[in-house]
């Protein structure tokens, strides 16, 4: 495991604590090594032997089978994950900027490897929404996904609504609940979301939208006479990311949307995240839940650990080609 702050330590501890997660599919999976910066900062675990400030180490250590990265950020994980890949080791990832920006190449030595690379956690903490679109909606010409991704402003503007009270009142409580970071710029000014729509975006519609070009707006200039006025005309304001596809194009954006009270995602209030998908022969479907928090993204790790494990193993360099199905003879 790569990193043990919140989304790391959670991970460690379930995977401590429940030896049998994974013996469904025939997995034993214990924790082997795991890195992290500080090495003498104090854990809520308690596995010394096992912490190293070295992450290559673990990366490269022909005893460990899968590479778990909870670190964040492009640097280092980028291009641990790429030595994980190489060295034909499964890599799991909760860091939506390392995917939405390196995502593609990675995908890329992933295919070619034929290693699995998967980031569930990445996108909607605890939602399953990245194998919702890859499986089971497939077949699906996804034709518009809207979404609440980032609990942070989900709350604050559910705040001002419920309560009436200012952006900067809003933000103070969601920092002293640990609903905000001590630095929520990422939140307040999209760029969080605009690295989950460019990242669903990609699996739903195989659109290449980086976030640098994802027009992004945030919610900061939303005053107290912005949100009364909404109220009184019966409509909510959220932080939206959309991807709308056409024969012609697929358009992304984050901005701050006027939704009717009515709308399925107006009801969406504090720290949850959703997401709506639409498509001509699923019409709609709502994805919503925990968008963050250590259990919730362990969930999701978890989920992508018992899936990349229980597929067949490819030698390291083979190139794996898709497998002839048939149908009907
Ligand atoms: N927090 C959430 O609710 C949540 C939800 C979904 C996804 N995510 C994603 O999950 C990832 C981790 O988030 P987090 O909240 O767990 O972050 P965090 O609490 O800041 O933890 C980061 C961890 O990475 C370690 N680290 C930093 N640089 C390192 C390096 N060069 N080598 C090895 N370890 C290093 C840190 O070590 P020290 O502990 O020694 O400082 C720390 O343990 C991010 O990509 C985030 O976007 C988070």
């Amino acid at each position: 495991v790569l990193g043990a702050g919140t989304v790391g330590s959670a991970l460690i501890g379930r995977l401590i604590d429940d030896r049998s997660i994974g013996s469904g599919s025939g997995l034993d999976l214990a924790v082997r090594r795991i890195a992290v910066k500080h090495i003498s900062k104090k854990r809520p675990f308690d596995l010394p032997g096992l912490v190293t400030d070295q992450a290559e180490w673990v990366v490269n250590d022909p005893s460990i089978d899968v590479v778990v990265e909870a670190i964040g950020g492009v640097e280092p994980a980028g291009d641990l994950l790429l030595a994980a890949i190489e060295a034909g080791k499964p890599v799991i990832t909760a860091n939506k900027e390392l995917v939405a920006t390196r995502g593609a190449e990675i995908l890329e030595a992933s295919r070619w490897s034929g290693v699995p690379f998967l980031y569930e956690a990445a996108v909607g903490g605890g939602i399953p929404i990245i194998r919702a679109l890859v499986e089971s909606l497939s077949s699906e010409k996804i034709t518009r996904l809207v979404g609440v991704l980032n609990g942070t402003t989900n709350y604050i503007l559910s705040a001002m609504t419920a309560q009436g009270t200012s952006f900067r009142s809003a933000l103070e409580k969601a920092t002293e609940l640990g609903y905000a970071e001590p630095d929520p710029s990422d939140d307040i000014s999209g760029r969080d979301t605009a690295f989950k729509i460019s990242i669903l975006a990609r699996v739903a519609m195989g659109a290449r939208v980086p976030p640098w070009e994802v027009a992004t707006d945030g919610i900061s200039g939303l005053t107290e006479t912005d949100i009364e006025q909404a109220s009184a005309e019966d409509r909510v304001w959220k932080l939206i990311g959309r991807a709308e596809q056409t024969d012609e194009s697929v358009t992304v954006s984050v901005r701050p949307e006027l939704l009717d009270r009515e709308h399925p995602l107006a009801a969406i209030g504090g720290v949850t995240n959703a997401v709506m998908v639409e498509g001509p022969a699923i019409g709609q479907l709502i994805f919503s839940g925990p968008g963050a928090g250590g259990e919730a993204t362990a969930t999701a790790l978890i989920g992508d650990l018992v899936q990349a494990m229980s597929r067949p193993r490819v030698r390291p360099g083979a190139r794996r080609r898709p497998p002839r199905i048939l149908l009907h003879r």
